[in-house]
């Protein structure tokens, strides 16, 4: 599903209000160079994350789903001096795109990038200091694992983000494709869950019908 008017609008927002940020067209070309799927959040969205962040003053940030570094740079940028952020990627020959573009914004420093199956490297992290923050964005089949676990790696007040609840409204026919089924499950748990305060926000634009759930962990 897709209207002319929603790329219109998100044109519009994001010269207005986001400009890209420093080094973000870059990550959008090193994308393209790469081959890899043009999968990214919208700027508007990155910016999002930056902004909720930042309202959190969240210092240690947790990513589940690096793909070139977009939305981790975006993440990055809303910490403060200090803040460590850790990015779960599958594939090396992502990672090894994300690791120059977040170099090349001068990030380096901050962000860790775990190469691996997400649910092996979350198991690594049991016993260190809580996340703040954790942004999960990975393969929609284990978004209610990814959920348990950042349950697992948060204290109370930490904020859990995930992308594409809405998969074009096919959510409300999860029969119809396995993702929808696993994204409704989340959506689910985050509702049936004592730890979590959830809500969702459907988006419309350059991701076409999607959308962000948003909770605070009890
Ligand atoms: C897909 C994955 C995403 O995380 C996204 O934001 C959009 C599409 C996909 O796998 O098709
Ligand atoms: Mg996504």
């Amino acid at each position: 599903v897709s209207r002319p008017e929603w790329n219109e609008v998100e044109e519009y927002l994001s010269r207005t209000l986001v400009r890209g940020g420093p080094g973000m067209d870059a990550v959008l070309e090193s994308i393209d160079a790469a081959g890899m799927p043009r999968i990214e959040v919208a700027p508007t969205a990155g910016k999002l994350l930056m902004l909720l962040v930042q309202i959190r003053g969240a210092r240690r940030v947790l990513e589940i789903g690096t793909l070139a570094g977009f939305s981790t740079i975006w993440l990055a940028r809303g910490m403060p001096d200090g803040g460590r952020l850790t990015t779960c990627e599958f594939l090396p020959e992502h990672a090894a795109v994300a690791q120059r573009n977040i170099d090349a914004a001068g990030l380096g420093d901050r962000v860790d990038i775990r190469v691996g199956a997400a649910l092996d490297t979350l198991a690594t992290l049991d016993g260190g200091e809580p996340y703040d923050f954790v942004f999960i964005d990975a393969d929609k089949s284990n978004n209610v694992e990814y959920l348990k676990r950042a349950l697992a790696l948060t204290r109370p007040g930490a904020v859990i983000v995930m992308d594409n609840v809405i998969w074009e409204g096919t959510i409300l026919d999860p029969a119809s494709d396995p993702d929808a089924a696993a994204i409704r499950a989340a959506l689910e748990f985050m509702g049936a869950s004592p730890q979590l305060e959830a809500t969702a926000i459907q988006t419309a634009g350059s991701k076409g019908w999607d959308g962000f759930a948003i909770a605070v962990v009890k």
